[in-house]
C-alpha cells in the first residue's frame, strides 16, 4: 500500500456457528455456516509500540505482523486494541473474526478499503497460524456473514443462502476450550488409518448437510433440528465430541430444543440448540440448570458491524 501515514481506524467482523458439516468440510465435503450477531472489534492506534495483548500472546503478535506484511504495511509502528462480545476459544470463530477485523482496520488505517475476497484470503492465511490447516470456513463466514453453503475446494467456494425468516439459535458454552487443531489432526489420522470406516461416515454427514440446506431454505425447523442432532451423533462417533458436550446436547433436547449439536472443532467449546419458538424458554431452562448460554439470530440483516461500531 502507498506510503501514507496510518490513521486511527476501527473495524469489526462477526463470529460464526457451523450449523452442520464441521470436520467433514476439511475432507472435501460442504458445510453450512452462519455469521452471528456477536463479533470482534479492532482499533489501530498509530505510532505506539505493539499492544500489550500481543506481548503476552505470541500467536497474536505473529498474526498482527503477518496482517501488516500481507497489506504491505510492515515496518509502521502501531498498537492494536481488541474488544467485542464474542467468547474466545469456544468454536465461535473468534480467531477468524479477529483476523478479518484486524485486516479491515489496518487497511482503513492506511486509507484503503479491503475487498471482501482479499480480506477472506488474507484471513485464511492468518488462520493457519492459529489452526494449522483450516478449511477457510471460519474466515469466509467472518468476512461475508449471513448463512453460507461453503466448500473448501480447491477452489474455495461459497453461496449466500436466503432464509424465509431470521432464525434464532441458543449457544451453550461448555467449561472447556475447544481443541480444533487437536481434533482435526486426530480425526485425520484415524481417517487415514481406516478410510473404509470413515469415508462412509463422512459421506453420511455430507448427506445431512445437503438435506439441512433444503430444510433451512424451506424453513422446516423440526426437520433441521433432527438433522442437527443426527450430525452431533456422527461427530460423536468420529471422536470429536466430549461427555460434557454430549450432556449439553441432551440438556438442550430435554429442555425442548428441536435439535442440538456441538459447533466448530469440538473437544470442548460450544453447543448450538434450535429453539421450538422464541429462544427465551430454552434459555431460561438451560440457565436454571446452571449452563452459560445466550441467543443469537442467523440469517437476519447484518448487525455485528453496526453493533460494535466502525470508523
Ligand atoms: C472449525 O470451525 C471447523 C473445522 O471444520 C475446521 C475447519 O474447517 O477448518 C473443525
Amino acid at each position: 500500500m502507498a506510503n501514507v501515514e496510518l490513521q486511527r481506524a476501527t473495524a469489526s467482523a462477526a463470529g460464526k456457528v457451523i450449523l452442520l458439516g464441521e470436520h467433514v468440510v476439511v475432507h472435501g465435503h460442504p458445510a453450512l455456516v452462519a455469521g452471528i450477531d456477536r463479533g470482534v472489534r479492532v482499533t489501530i492506534v498509530p505510532g505506539s509500540a505493539a499492544g500489550a495483548a500481543a506481548e503476552v500472546d505470541p500467536a497474536l503478535a505473529s498474526a498482527i505482523a503477518l496482517a501488516a506484511r500481507l497489506l504491505r504495511l510492515d515496518g509502521r509502528p502501531f498498537a492494536v486494541d481488541i474488544a467485542g462480545d464474542l467468547p474466545v476459544g469456544m468454536g465461535l470463530g473468534s480467531s477468524a473474526a479477529l483476523a478479518v477485523a484486524l485486516l479491515r482496520a489496518l487497511a482503513a488505517s492506511a486509507g484503503e478499503t479491503l475487498r471482501d475476497a482479499d480480506a477472506a484470503a488474507h484471513a485464511h492465511e492468518i488462520e493457519r497460524l492459529f489452526h494449522g490447516t483450516p478449511s477457510g470456513v471460519d474466515s469466509t463466514a467472518a468476512t461475508y456473514g449471513g448463512v453460507l453453503w461453503f466448500e473448501a475446494g480447491p477452489p474455495l467456494h461459497h453461496e449466500c443462502l436466503t432464509l424465509r425468516a431470521p432464525m434464532p439459535l441458543v449457544v451453550v458454552l461448555s467449561r472447556t476450550r475447544h481443541a480444533t487443531s487437536r481434533t482435526v489432526g486426530g480425526l485425520r489420522e484415524r481417517a487415514v488409518a481406516a478410510p473404509e470406516v470413515y469415508r462412509p461416515v463422512f459421506a453420511a454427514i455430507a448427506a445431512l448437510v445437503g438435506a439441512a440446506r433444503a430444510a433451512l431454505e424451506n424453513d422446516e425447523r423440526a426437520r433441521l433440528g433432527a438433522l442437527m442432532t443426527m450430525n452431533h451423533g456422527l461427530l460423536r462417533a468420529c471422536g470429536v465430541s466430549t461427555p460434557e458436550l454430549d450432556a449439553l446436547v441432551e440438556a438442550a433436547l430435554d429442555a425442548g430444543a428441536l435439535g442440538a449439536k456441538l459447533t466448530g472443532g469440538g473437544g470442548g467449546g460450544a453447543v448450538i440448540a434450535l429453539p421450538a419458538a422464541e429462544p427465551e424458554r430454552l434459555l431460561a431452562a438451560l440457565t436454571d440448570a446452571g449452563h452459560e448460554c445466550f441467543a443469537v439470530v442467523v440469517g437476519g440483516p447484518p448487525s455485528s458491524g453496526a453493533r460494535l461500531g466502525e470508523s
